[in-house]
């Protein structure tokens, strides 16, 4: 029989403080969701939009009304493709962490762009790589020194980068093709590769999530133009797009004890869509 230290709580996130961008809605706020249910203190989620249906303010509610939890939600309006912003965003999680620091940094928030390619203006290309690459380095930057606070060799601090299986194959071309936001994804894995031998001597753990298609105010678009969910499911080799639960738990999983050596990596959490490339695929 081998001896497995602590493997009771392996799974848990007990006492944790977590930033989780673009947690007003889609993947983030599935994932602040599984922080608070799997035990973190504070959850921090932010987003531009602060009041109405699509708002912060409407999320946070929502998370504190979670059964059983613990912890609670805080909710913080920024811009994480501002470089003010995200200083500014960076002080008021570290007024409300306090000693504790920052254990976990999930960069969610991203932008997406999709048309012919002679259409394309530069301002969608600034708005994809600002957002989704520049903002998410300098919010790790800023971070930083709030990680490190929470960070030791045996319970190190982790950043996520939420990126996309379009970081690594080329999902639209033609009418509703997206390059940018593809090259933006390729750009953040690598990124997060970096990071994880930067940060790891400070016991940092980097590592990336790429979802395939999970039904959000971002994909919708795209998921129609496609043929909408049902006709997209056939093609996955699971027969389904992702749901709440599948980001959950993996998110989870990287940032629990069981995680804590995993670094560096990419999960595709898509079913094995990317894969797929077969003469009836779409993707
Ligand atoms: N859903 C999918 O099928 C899919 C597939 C692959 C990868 N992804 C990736 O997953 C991540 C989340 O996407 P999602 O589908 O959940 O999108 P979503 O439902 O549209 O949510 C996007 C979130 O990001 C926030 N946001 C957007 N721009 C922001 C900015 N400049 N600063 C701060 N917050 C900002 C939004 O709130 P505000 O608008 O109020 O700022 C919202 O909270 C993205 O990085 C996306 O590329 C999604």
């Amino acid at each position: 029989m081998s001896q497995l230290k602590n493997f009771d709580t392996a799974f848990t996130l007990q006492g944790k403080t977590a930033l989780v961008t673009g947690g007003s809605r889609g993947l983030g706020l599935h994932m602040a969701t599984a922080f608070l249910r799997s035990g973190c203190s504070h959850v921090i989620v932010t987003a531009r939009k602060l009041e109405g249906e699509q708002g912060i303010q409407q999320a946070v509610d929502k998370l504190n009304r979670l059964p059983g939890i613990r912890g609670k939600a805080i909710g913080i309006a920024a811009n994480v493709a501002d470089s003010k912003d995200i200083v500014r965003l960076v002080g008021e999680v570290k007024d409300i962490v306090g000693s504790k620091g920052l254990n976990i940094l999930v960069c969610n928030a991203g932008a997406a762009w999709g048309s012919k390619f002679e259409d394309a203006p530069p301002s969608s290309s600034v708005k994809i790589l600002d957002l989704n690459v520049r903002g998410v380095f300098e919010l790790v930057q800023k971070s930083l020194p709030l990680l490190e606070q929470a960070s030791s060799r045996d319970d190190p601090s982790r950043v996520l980068i939420i990126s996309s299986t379009a970081g690594n194959n080329v999902p639209h071309v033609g009418e509703h093709g997206t390059i940018m936001y593809s090259a933006s994804k390729a750009a953040a894995n690598h990124l997060g590769r970096n990071l994880a031998v930067e940060l790891g001597p400070r016991y940092i753990t980097s590592n990336i999530i790429s979802p395939g298609f999970f039904p959000s105010k971002l994909a919708q678009g795209l998921i129609s133009n496609l043929g909408g969910i049902d006709s997209l499911s056939k093609d996955n080799p699971m027969r389904r797009l992702g749901e709440p639960e599948d980001i959950a738990g993996v998110a989870v999983f990287l940032c629990s004890p069981a995680g804590k050596y995993v670094n560096g990596v990419e999960i595709a959490v898509d079913g094995g869509a990317r894969l797929s490339a077969g003469r009836m695929s779409r993707l």
